[in-house]
């Protein structure tokens, strides 16, 4: 198939392509290099460099190729970012998502499997979320996503658009080419690694005063190969199933904060000198996923389960890519 992907050249988006043309496919790379690194695009897609806001660029684009699929990633996606700005967040996230859908439409292209987030969720009242709990975010960006899956919503029930929102939960890890290289790098597993390797002093643990076990922030890690997967797996799903779904992707297992740098520690053999810092704004204490529905609707099954697994891979990453791409 001809797929575009958008955000192709991001930690997830670059991992989705590969997996993509492992399968055989053709994929029309587009990203607009803001946040997203050239290298990290599989030499095998065709890359164009542009921005969603660039609405004759889209068009062209949709012109040229036999678009038949559309995995959308592209995005701003730094939860403490969007709580500053919001507008930013709500432009990119949404305006310019709803360019690249009206040109779908356009050209009668009517399968996208969408990037969503557990942000969606908010607070969640009960672990571990299940789809259908209750969605009220409490960060512009989980806003702007939530947003999103419901536009899809009602684009299904007016034009006929099938679409996937997978709702990832924390995306970590690395595959043997890709890893996680964001600037500024705010995610947990990275800047542990940094301290391992002695470029940073030490690690800011924001918030130790969480109703948590250990009192530090808990969140379900999940392989970026994982979560590639399951795109693959959604794409495979809606050519045999019209319809507007969303799915969980996480393992199901919580790790605080001190658990994951204890078991970097471990799979390192380094030092972690780490600092108590106030809790960051917009975090909630406790994310867990419950993923039974892609696990028995898109037979979806993680081969990461466990953080000591995910960690080494973002550590044999991080070792040959010492200043990221
Ligand atoms: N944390 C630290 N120190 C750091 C970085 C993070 O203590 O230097 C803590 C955070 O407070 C949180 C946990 O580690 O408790 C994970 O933080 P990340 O920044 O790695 O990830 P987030 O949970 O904030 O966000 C990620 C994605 C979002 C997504 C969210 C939903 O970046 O896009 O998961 O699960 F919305």
């Amino acid at each position: 198939m001809n797929i575009l992907v958008t955000g192709a050249a991001g930690y997830i988006g670059s991992v989705v392509t590969d997996e993509l043309i492992r399968r055989g496919d053709s994929v029309i790379a587009l990203d607009n290099l803001e946040q997203g690194h050239r290298e990290a695009i599989n030499p095998q897609a065709l890359f164009i460099q542009a921005d969603l806001a660039d609405l004759p660029g889209l068009e062209g684009t949709f012109h040229r190729y036999e678009i038949e699929a559309v995995v959308h990633l592209a995005a701003n996606s730094l939860v403490g970012k969007s709580m500053k700005e919001p507008r930013q967040f709500f432009q990119n996230n949404i305006v310019n998502g709803m360019n690249l859908l009206n040109v779908m439409l356009k050209h009668h292209v009517h399968k996208i499997v969408f990037s969503s987030s557990a942000a969606v969720y908010g607070e969640p009242e009960k672990i571990p979320i299940e789809e259908n709990h209750a969605t009220r975010p409490i960060n512009p960006y989980g806003e702007s996503k939530l947003i999103f899956e419901r536009i899809l919503y009602w684009y299904r029930q007016a034009y006929g658009l099938s679409s996937i929102s997978l709702r990832y939960f924390n995306a970590a890890g690395a595959s043997e080419e890709r890893g996680e290289g964001h600037n500024p790098e705010t995610h947990l597993i990275p800047n542990i690694l940094k301290v391992a390797m002695g470029q940073s002093d030490k690690l800011p643990i924001f918030g130790v005063d969480y109703p948590t076990s250990d009192g530090s922030g808990i969140r379900d890690y999940i392989h970026v190969i994982d979560i590639a997967r399951a795109h693959i797996l959604s794409l495979k799903r809606m050519e045999a199933t019209e319809g507007c779904e969303a799915y969980n992707l996480g393992n199901g297992k919580g790790y605080s904060a001190l658990e994951v740098i204890e078991a970097t520690r471990k799979v390192t053999g380094r030092q972690i000198q780490t600092i108590v810092c106030q809790r960051r704004t917009g975090d909630p204490a406790v994310l867990v996923a419950s993923s039974e529905l892609a696990k028995a609707r898109l037979e979806w099954n993680p081969q990461f389960p466990g953080i000591e697994s995910i960690v080494k891979s973002a550590w044999r990453w991080q070792k040959k890519h010492r200043y990221g791409y």
